[in-house]
Formats: C-alpha cells, structure tokens, sequence
C-alpha cells in the first residue's frame, strides 16, 4: 500500500503524542512549557498586520469532515499570514463522500506531501490514529467529543490578555459538558495553570466522571452557584447533533441554564463571559449578555488567528530548531 511509504515510527521518548513528534493533538499530555510557549508566540502575532515568513513555500492542507467557520478560516488566514499556500477540503467535496476510507483519503494527500494536516473529524481519536500511520504533522481541530487543543489555546490566550495569570482563577463551564470537545481542553489546560474549574449542566449533561478529569474540578447542577465569584463564565452550545438523548425544551433549558443579565452580578466585577461559538441567542445565552461589555467573544475568534499562527508555526518549523523572535 502507498501510504505505507509515508508511515512512521518515530515517538518521544515519554510516550505522549500531543506535540510528541510534531503536530498538536491534544491539551491533555501537552507540557505546561509548550502550552507557554505557543501561548507567549501568539502574544507576538496578536498585531493583526503581523506577518511571518516561516511557512513561505509550504503547503498547508485543512481537512474538515464537520461543519466550521471560525476554525477552518482562522487556520487558512493564519497559514497565509505565515507565507504558506492553505488548501480546504470539506468531507461533502471530497472522494470520503464517493466511499473511500480515512486512511486512503489522508494517504493520498500525505502523497501531495504537505507540511501539516489540520483535520476535523465526528469521531474522538481520528487524528490520533493518523499519526501514527502518516508521516506528516496532524492538528487536531476537533475530534468528536474528545479535544479542541487550538480553542483551549486561544481561550486561554484571551483570558491573559485580561489576567496577569491563570493560576488561582475561578472559571465556570457552563452547558452541554458531556458532548464538548471545548471543555475538555478547556479543563486540562486550566488545570494544569492552577485554576479552579465549576462544570454546570443538566444531569444529562453533565457525568460525574468529569469530576475526574483533572484536579481543581467541581461540579453542580445550580448555575447561580457556578457563577457565584467567577473571574471567567464559558458558555457551551447544546450540541445536539452529537446528542442520543430525547433533547431539552429549549424554554426549559434557557430557564435553568441560559446565561442572562440577572446572573452578572453574581461573578466578580470585571467577570469575562466567553463562548467558542457557535452562539445561539436564546438558548445557551441571553443576547444582552453575548453583546454585553463583560462579553469576549469575538476576542476568542481575533486570537484564532494569532494561537493558530503561533501551532503551526511550531508543529512545521519545529523539528528545524528555529522557533522564535522575529518573524
Ligand atoms: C466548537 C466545536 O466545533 O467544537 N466550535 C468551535 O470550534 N469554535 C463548539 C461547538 O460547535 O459548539
């Protein structure tokens, strides 16, 4: 088989596969160090006429098998921001739609030999399971329910850009925990800076495993409690593409879980609500509040750009040694 030749073994000696050889698949085993690091190189390409060279030449294909805006084009402008040529293939325009398998599909555009693949897949481990078959860097930008590496990233970027630092903070999660790629990250990253994180949801919606995932987590079913002296309210879409279970009222769900003005006060005066979007006014969250001032959500969206030109600037120009100053 073809992609056999693109195979590789290569693996860091700890084992862990998130920046392991190259590529970024998840928060959970990424050291603190490398979350610091792309992190403080974001910072750098925040300026939004900030452009770099290091990618010039190099081609970046973005592979997305589920529905995005805010993530396929972030990582498109941000290749292009750093010189490279950014291709998009949506799973509806590709041969995945004519019967053929993952692997065949990712062979053969490993055989175009681009410098990094950035895949979204329906199913949790997809691209983990690629790079181990395919000799090419893989971001993860969302597998199933799993991990979002580059959101935790850029969530975390947009709260320092308001924080001196994520220790100590109090954070509320707030909705559909059990089908969020976001929060997962989201939990791992805070956790390992020191945070105190509240998950709230519905029953439903929230297994108590989740407890577990990282120290510095709680949980409650009472969003006024999950609020109660919140440095950062995230709020979570009700994914209910991924949902199983007969789905909440909508009026119900927003009566008990919707984010609205009533609750502002609760938090600390200068609280940041976050969503990672899509929004759904109404339903997770109340319109004044989405385009309140304590709001940051298209903050979130503009440090896309800058998180994802720092990740792909490090997955493709890492094994170089040449990470770092100006671009
Ligand atoms: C999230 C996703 O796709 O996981 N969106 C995003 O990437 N900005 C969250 C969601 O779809 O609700």
């Amino acid at each position: 088989m073809a992609w056999r030749k693109y195979c590789w073994s290569k693996r860091s000696a700890s084992g862990d596969e998130s920046l392991s050889v190259r590529g970024l698949l998840g928060i959970q085993d990424l050291p603190r160090t490398e979350i610091e690091a792309i992190l403080e190189r974001a910072k750098f390409f925040q300026t939004p006429q900030q452009r770099g060279t290091a990618l010039t030449g190099r081609m970046i294909v973005n592979l997305f098998f589920e529905a995005s805006t805010r993530t396929r084009v972030s990582f498109e402008i941000a290749a292009r921001r750093l010189g490279a040529d950014a291709i998009s293939i949506t799973a509806s325009g590709s041969s995945v739609s004519k019967g053929e398998s993952l692997v065949d599909t990712l062979a053969t555009l490993a055989a175009m030999r681009p410098d990094a693949i950035v895949m979204r897949h329906a199913a949790s481990g997809a691209p983990h399971f690629l790079a181990r078959h395919l000799d090419i860097p893989i971001i993860n930008a969302g597998d199933g329910t799993h991990e979002h590496p580059t959101q935790a990233l850029l969530d975390a970027r947009t709260i320092l850009d308001h924080r001196p630092t994520l220790e100590g903070l109090r954070v509320a999660i707030i909705g559909d925990l059990a089908h969020s790629r976001v929060a997962r990250s989201n939990i791992h990253l805070l956790s390992k800076f020191g945070a105190s994180i509240v998950l709230c949801g519905p029953p439903t919606l929230l297994p108590k495993e989740m407890a577990q995932l990282a120290p510095g987590v709680t949980l409650t079913h009472d969003i006024r409690e999950a609020i109660a002296g919140a440095d950062v309210v995230m709020m979570l879409r009700v994914q209910l593409e991924r949902q199983h279970e007969a789905p909440i009222a909508h009026s119900e769900y927003f009566g008990f879980f919707g984010l609205r003005a009533e609750h502002i006060p609760l938090a600390k005066n200068d609280v940041l609500v976050m969503h990672p979007g899509p929004i759904n006014r109404g339903h997770e969250i109340a319109s004044e509040v989405a385009d309140s001032k304590q709001s940051v959500i298209l903050n979130q969206v503009e440090n896309g750009i800058a998180v994802r030109m720092a990740v792909l600037e490090r997955v493709t120009v890492l094994e170089r040694g040449t990470v770092g100053g100006a671009a």
